[in-house]
Parts: C-alpha cells; sequence; structure tokens
C-alpha cells in the first residue's frame, strides 16, 4: 500500500460528527497535527497513547510542513486534522502542495462543515423549491480580501440561502449591504462554536444581526445563515409528489 499524509475534516467540534473513517486514522496515526484554535482535545483524546500530537495553531506553514515530511520520512503515520470539512477555509493547498514537491502522496477526508451542523440544529432545509435551490457559502473580505467579482454585494443579489464564515468582525458592513436586498425580516441562525460544550445557536432577524452580535461579544467561530428557506411553508417537492414520476416510482 502506498503511505500517504491524510488531510482530515473533523467536523465543527462534536466528536460523534466524525466520519468512521476520520475516527480509524486518528485511533491509528503516529503523528497528528491538529488545529487546536478550532478542534476540540475530545477529538485528540481518540489518538493513539504514544503519539506525537503537534498543535498548529503557532505555527507557520514552513514548519509544519517540514515536521511532517520529517516525520513521513522517519516512516511514521502522520495525518492532518482540520476543523469542519478541509475544502472550506483550511489553506489547504498550500500544504499538499509543498509535500507534492517532496513526491510525498496525501489524500483528503471530507468531514461536516459548520454550516450543516448550524442548520441541523434548526432543521432547516436551505433548498426549498420555489423558494431558493442555491447555498452561497462565502466571508466578509478581512484582511484577506475577497475577489472583486465576490463582492458580498453582487453576492446577496440571489437572494439564495447564505453562509457567512470568518465574518462575525464585519458584521455591521454585512447587514447592511444584505439589507439591500434580503427583507428586514428573514431569518437568520447564528451558531457560536455550534456542537462545543459551551457553543450555541440562536434564530433570529436580519435586522437583529449587528446588535446581537455585539450584545453576545462574538468576534470568532460564529457562522450565520441567512436564508429566505428558512421558517417558511414549504411548497411540497416533486420527489414524493405522487403525479411526479421518476426512475424510482415511475409506474
Ligand atoms: C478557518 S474557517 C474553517 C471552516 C471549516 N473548514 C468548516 O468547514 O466549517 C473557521 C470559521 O468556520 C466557522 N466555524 C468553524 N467551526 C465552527 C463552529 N463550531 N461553530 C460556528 N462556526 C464555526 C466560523 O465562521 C469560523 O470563523
Amino acid at each position: 500500500m502506498v503511505r500517504k499524509i491524510s488531510f482530515i475534516g473533523v467536523g465543527p467540534g462534536d466528536p460523534d460528527l466524525l466520519t468512521i473513517k476520520a475516527l480509524k486514522k486518528i485511533e491509528s496515526a503516529d503523528v497528528i497535527f491538529w488545529a487546536d484554535s478550532l478542534i476540540p482535545e475530545k477529538i485528540i483524546n481518540f489518538s493513539l497513547k504514544g503519539s506525537e500530537k503537534i498543535k498548529t495553531s503557532t505555527l507557520t506553514l514552513e514548519k509544519i510542513t517540514s515536521i511532517m515530511i520529517e516525520r513521513f520520512n522517519e516512516g511514521k503515520t502522520v495525518i492532518r486534522l482540520h476543523d469542519g470539512d478541509p475544502c472550506l477555509y483550511g489553506a489547504v493547498k498550500e500544504q499538499l502542495e509543498i509535500l507534492r514537491q517532496e513526491n510525498i502522496e496525501t489524500e483528503v477526508i471530507p468531514g461536516v462543515s459548520a454550516f450543516q451542523v448550524a442548520a441541523a440544529y434548526h432543521q432547516a432545509e436551505l433548498t426549498i423549491p420555489d423558494i431558493t435551490q442555491t447555498i452561497i457559502l462565502t466571508r466578509a473580505g478581512g484582511r484577506t480580501g475577497m475577489p472583486e467579482k465576490e463582492s458580498l454585494k453582487d453576492l446577496a443579489k440571489h437572494k439564495s440561502s447564505l453562509c457567512l464564515y470568518l465574518s462575525a468582525r464585519h458584521i455591521k458592513s454585512s447587514q447592511k449591504t444584505l439589507l439591500e436586498f434580503y427583507p428586514p425580516e428573514t431569518k437568520v441562525i447564528v451558531g457560536y462554536r455550534v456542537s462545543w460544550d459551551d457553543g450555541w445557536t440562536s434564530l433570529i432577524e436580519l435586522k437583529d444581526m449587528e446588535k446581537f452580535t455585539l450584545e453576545k461579544e462574538l468576534i470568532r467561530t460564529t457562522i450565520y445563515i441567512v436564508s429566505p428557506a428558512i421558517n417558511t411553508i414549504a411548497n411540497r417537492s416533486n420527489l414524493y409528489n405522487p403525479s411526479y414520476k421518476h426512475l424510482f416510482r415511475g409506474k
């Protein structure tokens, strides 16, 4: 079997939301790199007793990848844990590229993202026929900035379900922009440290998003889901409609 370094999404916090694949990898790894600011210790506790656990919050890309390469070349099983799903705001690609240059094989194992858990807590379906069939996952610009073609204004024009990551510090301008397109009473799910022991979610209205964020002193680890599909009367779908024939219910 080809040896690889696995990049693993471990979900937003609750260990019960790990995939079985992620759990097996954690249980058998010799060296575990983990984003300690966003992953609870409970998840790391599934690891082997003598395994080496390396917190990445204070390390640079160069440091992380040089230790990874060193341990891998010593014959160790190396894994890298990212919160949520690695494909979202994970800074994963830059790590994969360095490892590729060293001819080290890699794999990415998906995880549950924060927006999915916040939606599930409110039993929200974010794609309801005739209301919206689209979910936009985005963020306020901040220090990273946004490509010009993806300004919140342009995205909000769709009036779809819209999830804001990494945006609590920029909620004033985000709310102002969103209110140009969505009605003030549009429902917003706010989730803070969703699925952690001290986490919570709340259902508010768009017009109160800034006030609520300031009152709760939200700065980080907060997800917002703005959606016209939350708390609406859903038209029934075609999928389970007796008059609608499809491959699995044709006759
Ligand atoms: C660096 S990004 C990583 C996102 C992650 N890859 C994912 O799929 O959820 C961190 C941001 O994700 C969101 N986030 C991650 N975990 C969260 C949680 N447990 N509760 C609320 N928001 C969370 C917040 O917006 C946070 O600022």
